[in-house]
């Protein structure tokens, strides 16, 4: 209603549009424990699938004997590559322009590797059946270093693609080699290293880790035999992608499937991909007509569905001797497992680790990437990253300590020497990125002061000091890293996924009593969007957010979108979402023209409604525009108040961050215990500060499980040493560190609402920030790089080998 009795501030505060701190409205839900996920799904007449599982990281399949597990009763099918091959499925293609074998056809790749899909009556009988089916292996030499793939005498993994010499990214130059990625003028760079003063060499790896979201990847499939439809739920990050994939593999029609994506458990990149199990589920209820639910436990989601990082970064600077940098080089190794799964746009082989020049103002650059073949699960998905961002922001940030160690420069000050300057954007990068805005000398001095890092230093400094007169055990760290992310995938002109350019949506609709559903082409895992997007739409249509109902999810009812990754969300949706609104907007000021019987253009927008310039009074609150729009809309326009907006963004953004960590390494134990951890993030435009501390809080836990700890490890014979939380390092309350944030606010010039995305951030920033302050520990100590992870154990090696420690 016309409620005139509040304040602006008061109409204002009640919309809990952009910039408030809003409770998180799907949390009611959650924490009361009435969130429906795929494994609540129970459907009559249900069956569950379940995979028979390689012991061997490479070997020849010889025989499959299904013959004692279908005896079990119970059991109802038995799926092999033989099936498979039957519906043209045995193989499927992935999203980096490779084919992956579904069941295992004639050989595995990697441990675990999906060899056969048992279908039974309920899930203990099915996992009784996985030891009733005998299958005949031959082991075969098993390569599990990337280095040594293309040795001349290395195992030949894909046997498929013999003789291929060119691949889905250009010529193939060994048979376990899949790309060969150049980015940059190598000329000029190679004669900025020849007429540098200085010059740092450094093999920087980042290990192989897991997004491990709590809940794992799963789903139901039902086929409709009668119908001929086709309803797959399950835990997918991009369910229209989902769908598109399913209709082109099954030539079941697209409108014939329905995907449904309900609550999902976290996702981290994990569910971006098409997995075999998904696969198998839709053929198995094809085959059996009945619905088929599949669930992986913890120890299949991290042996095999998908990793990320396992980049292996040669990374060379140039600079001057007063420390400005003139150039920089990159090899990347990049060890793709038995096949290229990478969920990465199309065009990029290497996702967007072209970044890798970070806040810096390069002249010149040079990167090249090699994608390799191992006996290592298929994956390279940007785990709570925007493709391969997080590897080149570790890459640069740990170059830049090496270079300022080399210089006898503080790294503090090295950075503001070399920062793109706020005049500069937007900026060109030497490796073709345009940054669309950035003020990092304002981030950093911000971080510097409030952290009195000078103080720290000096501290650093005594405690050096005391540690060689053996005074202490204990050696302190200061970490820092500069990041800049490349978010928002992506402008069409250079982002696809299998061809669909990588736009998002929205649409809105004002019913007449102004309540408002809306729904998205995104697909919330935990990020708030429910709460979020309500925000957004609150502010520009000024209907009070509690009266705006989001939904995602259902290809049904959704508009077509690329999903929620790599924090796309915002950047994308989000303007989608405030366009969608505008033009719903527009609509409202011509009808309220009409109430008021003046000219739109005499009509400005106030908080939640239109008055007229100069006469305040005469005004008309968007309620009562939604109920004019339903029942006397001015004559000639079309009754009823809604929009649908696609948005293809005109560049990605460029969010950044000043992360500081302050740490205290035991050298006798190699316990490290983490003093301070600062994060100060720029997002752009902020939509809701409470959930934005969230995420950082939350990347921030990751970052520090993966620096600290976290690792999928194989042995020689290629078996998996990380894939329990046995092994794998997922940090409780307990280990956590305590975060504290802070941001600035440099809109993003070219989005509606001037947002950057923010979800990753703490992710891409933390990691280098926690590595940076172990290496600055023990610098004093003549170490110049140690590898990731820094577990304490590790910690007190390299204690051991630098003579800290007995
Ligand atoms: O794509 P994804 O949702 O993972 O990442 P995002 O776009 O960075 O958004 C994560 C959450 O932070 C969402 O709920 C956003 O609405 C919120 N956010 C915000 O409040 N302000 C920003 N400038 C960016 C994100």
């Amino acid at each position: 209603m016309n409620d005139m009795t509040l304040t602006k501030e008061q109409r204002e505060a009640r919309l809990e549009g952009m910039g408030c701190k809003r409770k998180r409205v799907e949390d009611v839900r959650f924490t009361q424990g009435k969130g429906q996920y795929v494994d609540d799904i129970k459907m009559p007449g249900m069956l569950f699938g379940d995979f028979v599982r390689s012991p061997y990281a490479h070997a020849r399949v010889k025989k499959i004997d299904a013959s004692r597990a279908l005896a079990l009763p119970g059991v109802i099918a038995v799926l092999t590559a033989e099936d498979l091959k039957g519906v043209n499925l045995a193989w499927m293609p992935t999203l980096a322009g490779d084919v992956q074998m579904v069941l295992a056809d004639g050989k595995v790749l990697y441990q675990n590797q999906e060899v056969a899909f048992v279908v039974a009556e309920d899930r203990y009988i099915a996992d009784d059946a996985l030891q009733l089916i005998d299958v005949e292996y031959e082991e075969l030499p098993v390569l599990v270093d990337p280095f040594r793939s293309m040795d001349p005498d290395a195992p030949v993994l894909r046997e498929d693609l013999a003789g291929k010499t060119t691949g889905a990214h250009g010529p193939r130059k060994h048979h376990n080699h899949i790309f060969t990625w150049d980015v940059g003028d190598k000329d000029l760079t190679d004669k900025a290293f020849r007429e540098a003063d200085v010059t740092i060499k450094e093999l920087i790896s980042y290990h192989r880790t897991h997004p491990s979201p709590l809940e794992t990847c799963q789903c139901v499939a039902a086929m409709d035999k009668v119908k001929g439809e086709l309803t797959l739920y399950g835990t997918f990050q991009a369910p229209h992608v989902i769908r598109t994939v399913a209709s082109l593999l099954s030539t079941i029609p697209e409108h014939k499937i329905h995907v449904i994506a309900p609550d999902i458990g976290g996702g981290f990149g994990n569910k971006v991909g098409a997995y075999p199990g998904y696969i198998c589920a839709i053929v198995a209820s094809i085959v059996t007509g009945r619905p088929v639910k599949w669930v992986e436990d913890r120890m299949e989601n991290l042996s095999t569905t998908s990793f990320a990082r396992d980049y292996h970064m040669t990374t060379e600077i140039a600079a001057r001797k007063d420390g400005t940098v003139t150039g920089l080089r990159v090899h990347v190794l990049a060890d793709h497992g038995g096949f290229d799964a990478c969920a990465d746009p199309s065009k990029w082989p290497a996702g967007f680790f072209n970044i890798v020049t970070g806040s810096y103002d390069f002249p010149v650059a040079h990167l090249s990437v090699d994608g390799v073949y191992t006996n290592k699960a298929p994956g390279g998905v940007a785990y709570r990253c925007s493709f391969r961002v997080t590897e080149a922001a570790y890459c640069i940030e740990r170059a830049m300590d090496i270079l300022a160690q080399k210089l006898g420069m503080d790294p503090a000050d090295l950075r503001m020497k070399n920062f793109i300057r706020r005049d500069q954007f937007p900026y060109q990068s030497a490796l073709g990125w345009e940054y669309d805005s950035g003020d990092y000398h304002l981030a950093m001095q911000k971080a510097m002061d409030t952290l009195n890092y000078r103080a720290l230093r000096e501290e650093q400094k005594q405690k050096q000091e005391a540690f060689k007169r053996g005074e202490t055990r204990e050696i302190m760290g200061i970490g820092i890293s500069f990041f800049t992310e490349i978010v928002g995938a992506g402008p069409s002109k250079n982002c696809d996924i299998l061809g669909v350019a990588m736009f998002d949506s929205a649409e809105i609709r004002v019913h007449p009593t102004g309540s408002v559903i809306s729904r998205m082409g995104t697909k919330s895992q935990g990020q708030g969007h429910e709460t979020t997007w309500a925000q957004i739409i609150a502010t520009e249509i000024g209907i009070p957010a509690e009266n705006i109902m989001v939904e995602e999810g259902n290809t049904d009812t959704a508009p077509y979108g690329l999903g929620t990754y790599g924090s796309r969300s915002t950047p994308v949706a989000g303007a989608a979402i405030a366009l969608a609104a505008r033009k719903i907007r527009a609509k409202a000021q011509m009808i309220a023209a009409h109430m008021l019987e003046v000219s739109e253009y005499d009509l400005e927008w106030d908080v939640d409604g239109f008055q007229v310039k100069g006469n305040p009074q005469a005004r008309k609150s968007m309620t009562e525009i939604a109920w004019a729009a339903y029942h006397a809309p001015p004559p000639g326009m079309e009754p009823g108040l809604e929009a649908v907006s696609y948005y293809d963004p005109p560049n990605m953004t460029y969010p950044f961050g000043a992360y500081f960590c302050v740490m205290d390494i035991d050298v006798d134990t190699g316990v490290a215990r983490t003093r301070r951890f600062y994060a100060l993030d720029d997002c752009g435009t902020r939509i809701n500060p409470m959930i934005i501390e969230g995420q950082v809080h939350g990347g921030l836990t990751e970052a520090f499980a993966i620096a600290m700890g976290q690792e999928i490890r194989y042995d020689e014979a290629g078996n998996v040493m990380g894939a329990s939380f046995m092994d794998f390092f997922l940090p409780t309350a307990v280990e956590t560190p305590h975060w504290e944030t802070d941001f600035t606010v440099t809109p993003s010039p070219h989005h509606p609402i001037g947002a950057k995305g923010v979800g990753e951030s703490p992710n891409v920033g933390g990691v280098p920030a926690f590595s940076n302050a172990v290496n600055d520990a023990f610098a004093f100590l003549g170490s110049t790089h140690i590898q990731m992870p820094h577990d304490s154990w590790r910690l007190w090696k390299v204690a051991k080998e630098l003579g800290a420690t007995a």
